[in-house]
């Protein structure tokens, strides 16, 4: 067998053509101008590229961003102020603070410090819990895991009733996956560190999401026959054929897994376009429904 490549690039250019539409008929309708501030504290490079991109595909698409730079040694008191001063800005319908914040701040309290109105990540408690919880509705959910649901639902996945397996349960991608998935009536194993026979797991799986982090490490035979598999691994590895020396892989092994899979993200070219995407979704949708 021979999988159906799922093309995030493509899925996400359809998406973003939408969201210029949307904002164009937002504006014309007498709306406000969507915008979008960044919060990043600190140097992390690629918090930076991250957020670089970001303010990049909001002008691509009509979005006003507005760029905020706090320097690494920022305090909590800081930074929970340019959040509320943001808060109380009408130009601005969505606040991302970028992360991993660095070491000595307290993320909790400052993702809780943003207007869930304005929680275009969805990470503040409340929007998660309402996340958690049946018959209860976040205003955002989080991007990288709403855009994988995206690609499963373009891909032809039948969410419901079905076997999906979560590898890895971060507060960014694995958590409110596997909470979007028991939405969607999936029933949803989560797999971290401490799980015994993770390739048995795996290969339990009609939908498998990949978010540990770990280059390759879902292997093909770990994987059922026919699955859709969303791998959301970011890794670098050393490649001396390229020109920087390095190229980007997945957490599943590419080349084995497209022999069993029914159908797979890339990684580049997978994953990565949504997320982004999904934020621009989300400060539309938050322009929209703070109009006047
Ligand atoms: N760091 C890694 N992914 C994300 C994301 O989706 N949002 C924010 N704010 N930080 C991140």
């Amino acid at each position: 067998m021979t999988a159906k490549i799922i093309d995030g690039k493509e899925i996400a250019a359809e998406i973003r053509k939408e969201i210029t539409a949307g904002v164009e008929a937002l504006l014309a309708d007498g709306g406000p101008h969507p915008g979008l501030a960044t919060v990043l504290v600190g140097d992390n490079p690629a918090s930076h590229t991250y957020v670089r991109a970001k303010r990049k595909a909001c002008a691509e698409v009509g979005i006003e961003s507005f760029g905020h730079e706090l320097p690494a040694d920022a305090s909590q008191a800081e930074v929970e102020k340019l959040v509320s001063e943001l808060n109380a800005d009408s130009a601005v319908h969505g606040i991302l603070v970028q992360l991993p914040l660095p070491a000595g701040l307290d993320e909790e309290a400052i993702l809780k410090a943003i207007s869930i109105e304005k929680d275009v990540d969805g990470f503040h408690p409340l929007n998660i819990g309402r996340l958690a919880q049946k018959g209860r509705e976040p205003l955002f959910v989080p991007c990288t895991p709403a855009g994988c649901l995206v690609l499963l639902r373009k891909a032809g996945a039948k969410l419901e009733g079905a076997n999906a397996v979560v590898v890895g349960r971060s507060n960014i991608v694995g958590m409110p996956a596997a909470l979007l998935l028991v939405k969607e009536n999936a029933t949803v194993t989560i797999c971290h560190s401490k799980t015994t026979d993770l390739p048995g797991v795996c290969r339990r799986a009609d939908i498998l999401i990949a978010a540990i982090g770990r280059a390759r490490m879902i292997r093909g035979d770990w994987i059922k026959p026919g699955a859709y598999v969303i791998d959301v691994g970011t890794n670098r590895i050393d490649d001396p054929t390229t020109k920087s020396g390095y190229r980007q892989v997945g957490d599943v092994d590419f080349d084995e897994a497209m022999e069993v899979a029914g159908a797979i993200t890339p990684s580049p070219g997978g994953v990565g376009p949504m997320t982004i995407t999904l934020l621009l979704q989300n400060t539309l949708r938050s322009a929209s429904r703070m109009r006047p």
